[in-house]
């Protein structure tokens, strides 16, 4: 049987020097970061397209028990699901939840938010630049006062990354971080969430996700 387009995805992880393997540890880093400035509390997590969750997952093997969280992962691959799974349970977690259902809607966010941390990892260079600024706009439905967003998108041209940075400043949210090495084409941002939180809108679609191959001209 072939391998989901959307599993195979994930193998350039376990490559050393691949962009994703960078990514991820800049990612997991920042994830730490926002942990760590809320030691002794719990913190409210969502993940959207949440992938094998290798992200929170493996940032959280490497925290101490006093960092306490509570999280949503939406993804809508079956395979990535059960994998999201088996490691939560191989690094002996609580509090995580994974949901096979389509992140774009905002009904899948219910009971899980505010969120004190909101990843939105390998979901902008997927959805179209306007669906990007929609749910930039839409976060405020998802955070906590406070919160933090962990974003990433690609640099090819044309560079939508000064946009997008824009659309958060426009939505509420402080640039805290943004990582764009020389030698490579993806970012990594961070956004805190200072503007007044927003309650989920029941039915509202955020974005459609339609894969980075149907938006290359
Ligand atoms: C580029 S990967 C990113 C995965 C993960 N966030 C990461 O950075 O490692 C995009 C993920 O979105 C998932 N996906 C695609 N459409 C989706 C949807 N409508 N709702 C939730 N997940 C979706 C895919 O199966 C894939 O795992």
């Amino acid at each position: 049987m072939t391998e989901p387009r959307w599993v195979g995805w994930h193998r350039a992880y376990d490559e050393p020097g691949s962009f994703l393997h960078r990514r991820l540890a800049i990612v997991q880093e920042e994830i730490r970061e926002v942990l760590a400035s809320r030691r002794g509390e719990l913190t409210r997590v969502v993940s959207m397209c949440a992938g094998q969750g290798r992200d929170l997952i493996g940032a959280l093997r490497a925290t101490g028990p006093d960092v306490s969280v509570e999280a949503l992962l939406v993804e809508l691959e079956p395979e990535n699901v059960e994998a999201a799974r088996a490691a939560i349970t191989e690094a002996d977690l609580s509090g995580i939840t994974v949901v096979e259902a389509d992140a774009g809607v905002a009904d899948v966010y219910a009971g899980a938010v505010p969120a004190d941390l909101v990843l939105v990892c390998g979901v902008f260079g997927n959805i179209s630049d306007a669906d990007i600024e929609h749910t930039i706009g839409s976060l405020p439905q998802l955070c906590a006062p406070g919160a933090g967003v962990v974003w990433t998108r690609h640099r090819r041209p044309p560079d939508l990354t000064p946009a997008i940075r824009e659309w958060f400043t426009e939505a509420g949210f402080r640039q805290e971080v943004f990582v764009a090495p020389d030698d490579s084409f993806f970012t990594v941002g961070v956004a805190r969430f200072q503007g007044t939180p927003r309650s989920l809108e029941p039915g509202e679609r955020f974005f459609t996700f339609v894969g980075f191959d149907a938006l290359t001209p």
